[in-house]
């Protein structure tokens, strides 16, 4: 339980689902950690849930000044940095007619533009053998009918992670994805649809995988873990499918 001993690590997106499982994985495993998120109860229930010597930003992943103002915290906090999961992000379902300026800028200005500024902004605080994590999706392959945006947000960053694998590896800073498919965290309710669609999307989904049941956030954590710590070292430019075998049908 000593994997990251002694590493500085900011999760993005670290009060919720994925990331807060994450977070507190990391934490066993002995991080110095900070947390963003955008909600004030959800970064208040993180706080009770990782306790207080994890720092706690509100820090909106789409927004620049934020996120340069985010890492002049991690900076003056934990003076660098040895791990950042890139992992905020938000899915709204809608059928191309319906698709607004607003909501696309929305989608892309969090999950590709807002990634690719907190890995810039982020570049001066690693030290060496640093490790970056970006949470992609398996929409970014699969054809997923009324998430086209959200989908290719995520092969952007599919993308990204390759360019910068090769542009960075060079600085001792290795970047990876991990791609989850269903994972049973809250981002499901956030949809924007009614209960009663949101629910018969997630029983078709347990229909259809082939492990006939969503994966849990811990599962994903796990991954995240062995890309963070020295397990992974000569792991570059990977995106990790966690998907219990979605992605194959
Ligand atoms: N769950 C799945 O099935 C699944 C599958 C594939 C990929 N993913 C990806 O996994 C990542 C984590 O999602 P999740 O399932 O764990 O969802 P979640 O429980 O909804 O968590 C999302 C996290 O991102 C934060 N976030 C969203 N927009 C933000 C913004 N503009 N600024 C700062 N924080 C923001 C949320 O904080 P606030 O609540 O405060 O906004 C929350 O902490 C996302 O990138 C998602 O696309 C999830």
């Amino acid at each position: 339980m000593d994997k990251l001993t002694g590493k500085t690590v900011l999760i993005t997106g670290g009060s919720s689902g994925i990331g807060l499982a994450s977070a507190k994985l990391f934490l066993e495993h002995g991080a110095r950690l900070a947390i963003t998120g955008r909600d004030p109860d959800g970064l208040a229930r993180a706080r009770e849930e990782l306790g207080s010597e994890t720092l706690i930003i509100r820090s909106d992943a789409g927004n620049l000044a934020e996120i340069a103002a985010l890492m002049q915290q991690v900076e003056s906090h934990f003076k660098r940095l040895d791990v950042l999961f890139v992992n905020a992000g938000v899915a709204t379902a809608a059928p191309i007619e319906l698709v607004s300026e607003t909501q696309f800028d929305d989608i892309m200005g969090i999950n590709f533009k807002g990634v690719f500024f907190t890995i810039q902004k982020a570049l001066p605080l690693f030290g060496a053998n640093a490790s970056i994590i970006v949470t992609t999706s398996i929409t970014n392959q699969l054809g997923s009918p009324n998430f086209s945006v959200y989908g290719a947000s995520k092969a952007a960053l599919r993308s990204l992670v390759r360019s910068l694998a090769l542009e960075l590896v060079g600085r001792g800073i290795r970047i990876n994805a991990i791609s989850p498919g269903p994972i049973a965290t809250p981002i499901f309710d956030r949809f924007g649809l009614p209960p009663d669609m949101a629910q018969e999307i997630k029983s078709g989904i347990e229909q259809k995988s082939p492990s006939k049941r969503f994966g849990s956030p811990q599962e994903v954590a796990k991954v995240a873990l062995f890309l963070a710590s020295e397990d992974s070292a000569y792991v570059v430019g990977e995106e990790i499918v966690v998907d219990g075998g979605m992605s194959l049908l």
